[in-house]
């Protein structure tokens, strides 16, 4: 076998899972929604034990356009924009979003402005930014101010601002096929479900759709319990679901700023409750010394079962994993079994949501900048400039 990590136990799809799942999910749409589908692949990899516990990986990232399971939610966002012939639209994103959106909206020759936070221009994908009607535009202060900026662009312009949460559920729905399809197939049960949260779209979509198969009697065994793992810096389903409102600290380093929803408002929050209630699962905070312990062994099994994680070079020269997601979900899962609060004998499907892609080392440089005492009259420029 050589030095070659092992991919075993791979159920996949190379393709496009959109694709794949395309009638069921879209019924007369579904010849749209695919006109605006490129790779949406994924697997599920894995099988190595961790404390007796066996640990598959959901891999969303290596087969997929841009990198992550954004790719999915994108594609079906912008088949809509096709089927309802929406030309431009706004949008704001820590940077996995907006890779994606602007690489499936500019295939389709769609306009989309996006907005995102200065902390992730190291995500933006130059090539993809810098495309014939796609226009990336920072925004100085934080989570905060990006919405704001958002809300008030969608005013200016009378733009829609994609994708909805309805889109979000249905392109994250898709993972549901396709796990279900994997348990029908091989026969395997699965215990736990676990995925890095930010706004919490990826399990939303996930449980949503689960919950329609299983209403028509079509999944496939036991609902798996839900693990939300949230960085200690941010971690507002922990806090007001358990109401722990003095645990996310702000002073803690921001390990991964993709996870950067820290107010996800009433919906969200009572959408993850429910999914907790209902598959019996829980949210949990990994706190940063904990992962930092756990780290090289979540990498570890990574790169055992194939998936690489991908380098960036860092402006000082040094590199860093582009993308912490991937980790902070294993290592989470790790924790919880070192704590004896997931059991040997049980099997985890832990999310590898993003962090397995070709490396681009091209640093984005934006063009267009809104922070400071001026966002006002920066916001209203850059609407007219949208608009026209
Ligand atoms: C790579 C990656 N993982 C995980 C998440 C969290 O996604 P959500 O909480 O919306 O399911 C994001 C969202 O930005 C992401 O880009």
């Amino acid at each position: 076998v050589g030095d070659e990590p092992i991919r075993f136990d791979t159920f996949a799809e190379t393709n496009s899972v959109v694709r794949r799942y395309a009638d069921a999910t879209f019924g007369s749409l579904a010849g749209t929604i695919t006109a605006a589908s490129s790779r949406e692949g994924a697997a599920i990899i894995g099988g190595q034990e961790w404390q007796g516990v066996r640990l598959l990986f959901l891999d969303m990232s290596s087969m997929s356009s841009t990198g992550t399971f954004k790719d999915w939610v994108a594609c079906v966002t912008i088949g809509c924009c096709l089927e309802e012939n929406c030309q431009t639209f706004i949008t704001q994103s820590s940077g996995n979003t907006a890779n994606a959106l602007a690489y499936y909206a500019g295939r389709a020759g769609i306009e989309v402005c996006i907005l995102y936070p200065a902390e992730s221009r190291y995500k933006i994908n130059s090539k993809l930014a810098g495309q014939d009607g796609i226009t990336f535009v920072e925004v100085v202060g934080g989570e905060p101010m990006v919405k704001l900026c958002a809300e008030a662009l969608e005013d200016a312009t009378g733009l829609r601002w994609l994708p909805t949460l309805d889109l979000q559920r249905i392109g994250n729905g898709l993972r549901a096929d396709f796990v279900n399809e994997f348990l029908a197939v091989r026969g395997e049960v699965i215990d736990w479900h676990a995925q890095a949260l930010s706004s919490a779209f990826g399990p939303l979509g996930f449980y949503g759709r689960l919950e329609v198969l299983a209403e028509r009697r079509e999944w496939h065994g036991a609902v798996p319990r839900f693990l939300g793992v949230q960085q200690e810096a941010v971690s507002p389903y922990y806090d007001q679901i358990y109401g722990h409102a003095a645990w996310s600290d702000a002073s803690k380093m921001v390990i991964e700023p993709t996870l950067f929803r820290s107010n996800p408002g009433n919906v969200l929050v009572d959408g993850v409750r429910r999914i907790c209630d209902a598959s019996r699962g829980r949210i949990m905070v990994l706190r940063n010394d904990e992962y930092f312990d756990r780290r090289s062994a979540a990498v570890g099994l990574l790169e055992a079962a194939g998936l690489h994680p991908t380098q960036r070079k860092k402006p000082d020269g040094t590199f860093g994993f582009l993308e912490e997601a991937g980790g902070i979900s294993v290592a989470g899962v790790l924790s919880e079994i070192d704590a004896g609060r997931i059991r040997p004998g049980e099997t985890v499907l832990i999310a590898v949501t993003g962090g397995f892609c070709p490396r681009t080392d091209e640093l984005f440089e934006p063009e267009l900048q809104i922070g400071g005492g001026e966002w006002r009259h920066q916001l209203d420029q850059l609407g007219r400039q949208v608009s026209t």
